[in-house]
């Protein structure tokens, strides 16, 4: 599954992006999307590698973007301006003109406060942004804390009890025009029965507004389709059908209303790998470490989220041991993975890091003064 032989010229620590596995995840979704008339999105945040970007755009697909440096890179990989909706509780003034002069699709509001600096900065390049209010459902998206969005004590998006004094700064405002509702409501989310909640809720919200004659072109559902992290094998496409088949059968839209989505996760995920040269066994009084070269600054999910990824010794096709297998950084949350069960390693092997396309690379940092982990896509 691996080209071994390559990665012995690599530097280690490095990405191995599996290309076939990208394209033919791209192609069942634009085709289950398609089927549907759906819009996707890709969340630029869970892998920004330029290489990357590129075959994403390259599929058709638009581009959810959190910063003005996140358009940048989408824009240079080829995602047409008209694709990009540009979400975030903390859009500086220069990354909001910045949209506005690439004319993107859409802003996803997040606040009262922010609709005002739109409004102003739109005012003054005399245009007119299109915006999306970002909706607080308060639903509870079972995942982990650091990754929940949609619940009222998070920062994101507006409570839906405070809208009607939104609806009225809009009304007064000629340069922005409301075309759509945006809901993001959290990550890793592997129960679909919560993205049945949020269609109930969106009804419920969209019952409400009709009566009062508010009606927006587009809902934007946002994304976190969760991923099998315990078996990156077993199904390495996620099952995109049975996810947009909540919506589909759930929600209802309105007057030829278009649905939206921005998927990060599910798209890159599984195509990714973190590869890592064993530096040392080091045996301690009650374990033995497998000491790698790559570290949280590579990888932070398993330190920040306590995240499990499968690892295998790629290159050993000894009898099973147990080993902690940590990085060089002086933290002990450094931590790969405890009591793994892997092949007899030896210094020099090779170990593989699975399921790290998404919110790995992206989130690489050079704490240590280390270097950037490199990549080899095929
Ligand atoms: N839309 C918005 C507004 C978002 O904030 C996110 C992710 C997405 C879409 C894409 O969600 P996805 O389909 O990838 O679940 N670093 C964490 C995940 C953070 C997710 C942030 N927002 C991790 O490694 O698990």
């Amino acid at each position: 599954m691996f080209p071994i032989s390559h990665f012995n010229i690599t530097k280690t620590p490095f990405y191995y992006y599996d290309k076939t596995l990208l394209s033919n995840t791209l192609a069942k979704l634009i085709r289950l999307a398609g089927e549907r008339n759906y819009h996707v999105h890709y969340a630029v945040k869970a892998n920004a590698n330029p290489e990357i970007l590129k075959l994403i755009a390259a599929s058709g697909i638009g581009a959810d973007c959190v910063s003005g440096g996140e358009i940048k890179a989408a824009l240079e990989a080829g995602f047409p301006a008209k694709k990009i909706v540009f979400a975030g509780v903390g859009k500086a003034d220069w990354e909001i003109e910045y949209a506005l002069e690439k004319k993107i699709f859409c802003f996803n509001v997040e606040s009262a406060e922010e609709l005002s600096v739109i409004e102003e900065l739109a005012k003054k390049k005399e245009n007119i942004a299109s915006i999306a209010l970002r909706i607080n459902p308060n639903i509870d998206a079972h995942t982990h804390e650091y990754i929940t969005t949609g619940l009222s004590e998070n920062k994101f998006g507006i409570p839906i009890e405070m809208l009607d004094s939104i609806f009225s700064q809009i009304q007064r405002s000629p340069h922005v025009q409301l075309v759509g509702f945006h809901f993001h409501i959290g990550s890793q989310i592997l129960n679909l029965e919560t993205f049945h909640v949020l269609c109930e809720r969106i009804n419920q919200l969209q019952d409400d507004l009709s009566k009062r004659n508010i009606q927006v072109k587009h809902i934007n559902v946002g994304g976190g389709l969760g991923v099998d992290y315990e078996n990156p094998d077993k199904n390495p496409i996620p099952d995109f059908g049975r996810y947009f088949d909540i919506f589909q059968h759930n929600l209802n839209l309105r007057g030829g209303q278009q649905l939206h989505f921005e998927l990060g996760r599910s798209i890159v995920c599984q195509c990714g790998s973190l590869i890592t040269r064993v530096l040392y066994i080091k045996k301690g009084i009650e374990k033995q470490f497998v000491i790698v070269d790559a570290g949280m600054t590579d990888l932070i999910r398993p330190a920040l989220y306590q995240a499990h990824h499968c690892i295998e010794n790629i290159t050993s096709d000894m009898e099973k041991c147990r080993y902690d297998v940590v990085g060089p950084i002086c933290e002990s949350s450094d931590c790969f993975g405890r009591d793994v069960m892997l092949n007899e390693t030896k210094r020099g092997d090779l170990i593989a890091i699975r399921s790290a396309g998404a919110y790995g690379e992206a989130m690489a940092s050079q704490y240590n003064c280390r270097t950037l982990p490199g990549y080899l896509i095929e």
